[in-house]
């Protein structure tokens, strides 16, 4: 068995990005310049916002942070949080933005998604970029499905031919990682079957899987009688379960029981430590290209 260490290939790809940023500046080009907003203050997104804010000057990107507060007493408007939206699709400087998910649940995900500029979503999320990704056209590739497509690459595990089991078909991983996979391509030209809550005998699928990657939000949901002989193993889950021997009073768990998977396995992501750091490096590729797209309009 053969552990795939994402955060040695996040390192990498960063300090490619670091290059191509100042050959960029070296030639008399902006950095690049991503913004996050994030609303409230969940606990994970903070995370994650944090995380991406540091990658941002890993890359020698400029960043921005837009925090809104929203309490039941006080809710933030979908009113305000489009016209902060607007803002950053008016805004020159800014070459690529988020908008850290989840929202309140007032706010229509949805609808705050198509108000960004497809141009600028970084995401990959607005309806433009993923119906060009499922046609197979250029297009921001949403970062956790591509981070995935980067990992195996760079692990040298083919996917022409193989078959891939996804099990969760949420519009953030399962749906995306599918289309990516099963277009025409070196890095792509897999069979895929997207399994989830209503799929019956789900262990049968799975087990036909050479790679199988789980996606369903659910601690440990991956048994090793799920899992084939030599198959690699991509495990999505980043829940937080309570763990009092940590200082902050929680872990990490993937979707995948590690324990018992692992021995079985040809390959396997540990969390975190696998797909987690690729996600917030593909963000930057995103964010670098689009600072290359709007160059290339000026
Ligand atoms: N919440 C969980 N993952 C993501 C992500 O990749 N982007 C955004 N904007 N929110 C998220």
């Amino acid at each position: 068995m053969e552990l795939i260490d994402g955060k040695k290939a996040a390192a990498e790809i960063k300090q490619e990005i670091a290059a191509a940023v100042e050959k960029r500046v070296a030639e008399g080009k902006r950095r690049p310049h991503l913004a996050a907003i994030l609303v409230g203050h969940d606990g994970g997104s903070e995370t994650y916002v944090a995380h991406k804010i540091k990658a941002c000057a890993e890359c020698g990107f400029q960043s921005s942070l837009i925090r809104f507060e929203s309490t039941p007493e006080e809710p933030l408007s979908q009113d305000e949080l489009l016209a902060a939206v607007d803002k950053l699709n008016n805004d020159p400087d800014i070459d690529g933005f988020i908008v850290q998910l989840p929202l309140p649940r007032h706010i229509d995900e949805n609808a705050v998604i198509e108000a960004i500029n497809p141009e600028k979503d970084v995401d990959g999320f607005h309806p433009v970029n993923v119906g060009r990704q499922s046609l197979g056209l250029p297009c921001f590739h949403s970062a956790t499905p591509a981070g995935i497509v980067e990992l195996l690459a760079r692990n040298g595990i083919a996917t022409s031919g193989k078959r891939v089991v996804i099990v969760g078909r949420s519009n953030i991983v399962g749906k995306p990682l599918a289309a990516m996979l099963m277009q025409k391509g070196d890095r792509a030209n897999a069979t895929v079957t997207v399994c989830h809550s209503a799929t019956p005998d789900l262990a049968s699928v799975t087990r036909q899987a050479d790679i199988l990657v789980a996606a369903l939000g659910r601690p440990g949901f991956v048994t090793a009688d799920m899992v084939a002989d030599g198959a690699t193993v991509i495990d999505v889950g980043t829940t937080r379960v309570p763990d009092a021997s940590r200082k902050t009073g929680f872990r990490l768990s993937g979707d995948v029981d590690f324990e018992s998977v692992a021995p079985k396995c040809s390959f396997i992501t540990p969390v975190p430590g696998g797909v987690g750091p690729m996600t917030i490096c593909m963000l930057m590729k995103n964010t670098l290209l689009a600072a290359e797209r709007a160059e290339e309009k000026k």
